[in-house]
């Protein structure tokens, strides 16, 4: 592997790539901010559909301001009937992220460039937001035999995408736990997905090819895809007491252990503590907290064997389950809230546009003599 040398940054870590306004990351203290406005106010006091409003115009929205915009994102969930027969004719079995991926990428044909709103417009980023739910939910619906989608303006956004993925009504806990975790996943300065939405505005492409950009590359599970990972181990480990033979073993092999660590944040990640109380208190409601008691097994063990803390996606997929979503939904669930914040970064790059370029310290021969294929061995 490359290393870092005073020229190369392996993975751009600490490389301070540009100026924003959206958020702010105290890696040191465990804080996160959005616009001036701390992650644990936000996650207490706000909404989605407010942040979202936030990370677009950089500051709160007054009543009216969040009506409208509610309305509107409302108004924005109709899928083409041509897309919805697209998303119908992929495979039940493909992965959700991929589905994802395509079908932004296909909006795009059903709604021509001409005809969307500009670049430097929100138009496209409300149109993104509110409509990644209804994809998700056509997908979901027909894989799982579910009756088809409706739009349901009586829904929040959060509530919504339960409704669209589950075909039920989420309880007040439900709603108001999916209402936060959509709050904490919306943005976070320049990670990897928001970064490859960033280079792709900077070229001035468009906003749905920046965000095809971005939802490749959450899907990784270094990223957004930790969170189904981390399912996998608790269903792995099985029970408190294995936790520490299992991960041991695990750290012994070299193994990541998904959901811990982070390029950033060198203490907890404010988000996991806030998520942590919600997988106790949905664990709680439901009479089952066999996911909770799991996790804070493996914390105790990854964090005496290795010193890291959990990152955002520990706790998020035991608030999930306890919902009924199933884990292949899970890294989606994460991109329906951070386009909110993938297409604030876009907006903010198109108002001060510079082609993103690094350069590479090449480490190959140079003026070697070609060779015609005759004389090659
Ligand atoms: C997200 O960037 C963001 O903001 C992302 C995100 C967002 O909101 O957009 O916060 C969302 O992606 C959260 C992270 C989700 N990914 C995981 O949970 C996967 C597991 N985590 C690791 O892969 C890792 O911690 C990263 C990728 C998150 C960060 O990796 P870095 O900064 O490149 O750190 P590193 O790989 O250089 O590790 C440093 C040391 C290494 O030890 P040594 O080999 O030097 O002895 O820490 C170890 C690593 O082995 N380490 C881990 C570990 N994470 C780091 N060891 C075991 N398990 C882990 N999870």
């Amino acid at each position: 592997m490359v290393e870092s040398s005073p020229e190369v940054q392996h993975g751009l870590q600490d490389v301070v790539a540009l100026e924003s306004r959206i958020c702010f990351i105290d890696g040191h203290q465990g804080r996160l901010i959005y616009d001036g406005y701390d992650i644990r106010d936000l996650a207490s006091k706000s909404n989605f559909e407010e942040v979202a409003y936030l990370l677009w115009y950089g500051r709160l929205p007054t009543g009216d301001q969040l009506a409208a915009l509610r309305a509107r994102l409302v108004e924005l969930r109709q899928l083409p009937a041509a897309m919805a027969e697209r998303i119908d004719s992929m495979p039940a079995t493909a992965t959700p992220m991929d589905v994802l991926r395509t079908a932004v990428s296909e909006l795009a044909l059903f709604e021509p460039e001409e005809t969307r709103p500009g670049p430097s417009s929100i138009g496209g980023a409300q149109r993104l937001t509110a409509v990644l739910p209804s994809i998700l939910g056509q997908f979901h619906r027909r894989r799982a035999g579910l009756p088809p989608l409706t739009t349901r303006p009586d829904l929040s956004h959060a509530s919504y995408l339960l409704y669209a993925l589950l075909n039920r009504d989420p309880s007040e806990l439900e709603g108001r736990a999916l209402d936060v975790a959509l709050i904490l996943h919306a943005d976070h300065e320049l990670n990897a997905s928001t970064f490859a939405a960033r280079v792709t505005a900077s070229t001035l492409s468009d906003l749905y090819s920046a965000v095809t950009s971005a939802v490749g590359t959450l899907k990784g599970p270094l990223h957004g895809g930790a969170n189904e990972r981390v399912m996998e181990l608790l269903d792995e480990i099985g029970t408190p007491e294995r936790a520490e033979e299992v991960v041991k073993s695990k750290l012994a092999r070299h193994e990541r252990i998904m959901g811990f660590g982070h390029r950033v944040y060198k203490v907890e990640d404010p988000r996991a503590t806030i998520l942590r109380e919600w997988s106790r208190r949905i664990g709680e409601s439901k009479g089952d907290l066999h996911y909770y008691e799991l996790l804070r097994k493996v914390e105790e063990v990854v964090h005496r064997e290795k010193g890291l803390y959990p990152n955002v996606d520990l706790y998020s997929g035991s608030v999930y389950t306890f919902m009924g979503i199933p884990h292949d939904l899970f890294t989606p669930v994460f991109a329906a809230s951070r386009v909110a914040g993938w297409t604030a970064h876009v907006l903010e790059e198109y108002q001060d546009l510079r082609l993103i370029r690094p350069t590479a310290k090449y480490i190959g021969p140079t003026d070697l003599p070609y060779v015609p294929i005759a004389g090659r061995n």
